[in-house]
């Protein structure tokens, strides 16, 4: 009983601040999709769009104002069993950071890579984020950690969390999913396959809240990733 209370607060508390956050052609696509729901998006494969056939474990895609691919791939490392231990500490430490760019930037119209970054930085990417101020959002499951890069900067203005400590107090995460911005600037993180909670912060980083810890599996919820563009 207790948890699905807690889970209801949850569920009126993010159902706010999506209906909040809502621009008004967002609601009138919503409305649209409503009335006819045949009219949703329809995935196709576009067969004429080149891919990359080399790219191994993809953990995250966003679009930025300009229409461009943002893509986070994990190099040649591998999320599997035995990547972490009980704990959820990252096992292998030793080999470092990942050495290969581990952002593309893609023109979508032809699939040409603009620019790449991100080697030597990450060790298990997760979530990415492309705010509405350009900003690109990370989080590293490895490292436990959230970034936060200016457009085009390869040092992050923002950091939240002590690198490969997961832990679940106020200055620690645990295998971080994702980030939600809003246009405010505050920002949301679902922290994570371990603690299962949400995380809002001012937009200087400052922690304001903690949203339902323990209570389900906020890894992938559908308001962190479909809003965190164009709110
Ligand atoms: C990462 O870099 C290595 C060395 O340049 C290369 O062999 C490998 O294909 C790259 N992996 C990916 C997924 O980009």
């Amino acid at each position: 009983m207790a948890v699905s209370a807690a889970a209801l607060v949850l569920v009126l508390a993010i159902s706010i601040v999506y209906s909040k956050t809502l621009t008004g052609s967002e609601k009138n696509l919503i409305e649209f999709l409503d009335e006819k729901p045949e009219n949703g998006p329809r995935v196709r494969e576009d067969v004429s769009w080149p891919g990359f056939p080399y790219l191994k474990q993809v953990s995250a895609v966003s679009v930025d104002g300009n229409g461009n691919l943002h893509v986070f791939h994990r190099g040649d490392r591998v999320w599997d069993a035995h990547t972490f231990d009980r704990t959820y500490r990252l096992k292998d430490t030793e080999q470092g950071p990942i050495p290969n760019d581990t952002v593309l930037v893609i023109d979508t119209s032809n699939g040409k890579i603009l620019y790449s970054w991100g080697a030597n930085k990450f060790y298990m990417p997760h979530g990415l984020t492309v705010d509405h101020f350009g900003n690109t959002w990370v989080t590293d499951v490895g490292l436990h950690q959230v970034f936060m890069f200016p457009s085009r900067e390869s040092n992050p203005d923002l950091m939240i969390g002590d690198p490969f400590i997961p832990g679940a107090g106020k200055n620690h995460l645990c295998q971080p999913s994702d980030v939600a911005v809003l246009t405010s600037g505050h920002f949301f993180v679902s922290d994570g396959y371990c603690n299962s909670r949400v995380l809002m912060f001012s937009p200087g980083g400052k922690l304001l809240r903690e949203i339902g810890a323990r209570v389900g599996h906020p890894k992938m919820a559908w308001w962190t990733t479909g809003r965190s563009r164009s709110t």
